[in-house]
């Protein structure tokens, strides 16, 4: 079963509504076990996936992969195109992926954000401190779910957080479905001139930010001896700063809405501030619920594959709705619903397999602070009643604006 496919174009990608709900259609077809057809950012007819297994196959099998995919449409060509993946973790294969990876993966362990958490509880009271000076009621996107990840990645990566103006506003357009492709690949562009300008700057004098990291340890050695080119660390860093401040951010204000929509829930969380392990429980079934990234990149299968009960031929392209997977009803009863008090149960909203989220230990660091830090000075927090805009031309899901209110002392 599938979608209405007398549309003359397949949904895009995100397949979200007003809300946290994958469709209707997509949910339905999940629990029918079929796929979809949809159009993929770039404007490639693809299929979608929606059970959890299956989003896993997708992600874990070496089968799909990234280096296959077809070229976009207009003027590129392959040449321009592998200079145009450079350094993007999410558009590469083994061997380029795996080489990139390991000259970060050790900056994002669990240990490595340990000793970020100070410089995390300043950067969050800070925006705390300037919310509570400004005044109820504030609009907790602008005011603290979308600067607390955005000064964070910037400081780790060695991004002047000045000119955040210029990069927030590509990096929410790199991620609009309804944008043409070319204006997207302008925007692409232009955030990697501004990346490359960086590179330079860390050419001749190079900091301890991890732009500075990648150039001293990695910046003069070939590829093939584990080495990075100019190109390839622009599109590295381009990539981490896109990918993270804007899904951290949604679920920050998506968690938020939530929690704020129902007082057990609330109650709840409130009652796990104190406890580390507690409030990491609450952290996971919000990622579950909120799944700000509502569907995987789309990967190309390099042969005949065999997902679930689906068979796709070679040169397929197939893409996963993890926020659909991360409902699946062969996970648990009841997972449309947010229940804090649940015992984790696996979730997809990070990705699985080799392109699992490097950035998932920071994110859950980040999360645990914001959520505690933001509820314990707000102790009467409250949503400032009226319709509320969703980001739905978006890979990512989130909401524009949030606005929240408590009682001036
Ligand atoms: C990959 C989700 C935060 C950096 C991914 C993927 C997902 C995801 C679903 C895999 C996409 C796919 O395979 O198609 C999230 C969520 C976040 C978050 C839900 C916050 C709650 C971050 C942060 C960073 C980051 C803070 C920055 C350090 C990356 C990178 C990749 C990635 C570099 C590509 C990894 C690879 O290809 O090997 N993320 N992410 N993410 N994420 Fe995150």
């Amino acid at each position: 079963m599938g979608i209405d496919q007398t549309t003359e174009r397949a949904p895009r990608l995100g397949l979200r509504r007003d809300g946290l709900d994958p469709a209707p259609e997509v949910t339905a077809l999940r629990e029918a076990d079929g796929t979809c057809p949809v159009t993929t950012l770039v404007g490639h007819a693809a299929t979608l996936v929606a059970g959890f297994a299956d989003a896993r196959t997708v992600h874990g099998d070496p089968a799909f992969g990234f280096e296959g995919l077809p070229l976009p449409p207009g003027e590129l060509d392959a040449d321009e195109m592998v200079r145009r993946r450079a350094g993007m973790l999410l558009a590469l294969d083994p061997p380029h992926h795996t080489r990139l990876r390991r000259m970060l993966t050790g900056r994002f362990t669990v240990r490595a954000m340990k000793e970020l958490e100070p410089r995390i509880v300043t950067i969050v009271d800070d925006a705390l401190d300037a919310m509570e000076k400004a005044g109820s009621p504030a609009d907790l996107v602008a005011d603290f779910a979308l600067p607390v990840p955005s000064l964070v990645i910037c400081e780790l990566l060695g991004v002047p957080y000045a000119d955040r103006d210029g990069f927030q506003e590509r990096a929410a357009l790199t991620l609009r479905s309804d944008l043409p492709f070319a204006r997207r690949a302008q925007v692409i562009t232009e955030s990697r001139a501004y990346m490359a300008t960086l590179v330079e700057r860390a050419r001749r004098d190079p900091g301890d930010d991890l732009i500075g990291m990648l150039v001293r340890e990695h910046g003069d050695r070939p590829a093939a001896d584990g080495g990075i080119d100019d190109d390839e660390l622009a599109g590295l860093a381009n990539l981490l700063l896109v990918a993270g401040h804007e899904t951290t951010s949604n679920v920050i204000a998506l968690g938020t809405l939530e929690l704020l929509r129902d007082p057990v829930q609330m109650a709840a969380t409130r009652a796990a501030l104190d406890d580390d392990a507690a409030l990491g429980r609450v952290v996971e079934e919000l990622l579950r619920h909120v799944s700000p990234v509502s569907a995987g990149f789309p990967r190309v299968a390099a042969h005949d594959v065999v997902v679930g009960t689906h068979e796709f031929p070679a040169g397929s392209l197939v893409t996963a709705s993890l926020c659909a997977a991360n409902r699946d009803p062969a996970l648990g009863e009841g997972l449309d619903h947010l229940d804090v008090r649940r015992t984790p149960i696996p979730h997809v909203a990070f990705g699985y397999g080799i392109h699992h989220c490097l950035g998932a230990p920071l994110a859950r660091v980040e999360l645990r602070i914001a959520f505690r830090a933001l509820l314990r000075r707000f102790p009467d927090l409250a949503l400032v009643d009226g319709p509320l805009e969703y980001r739905h031309e978006n890979l990512i899901h989130g909401v524009e604006a949030l606005p929240v209110r408590w009682a001036t002392p």
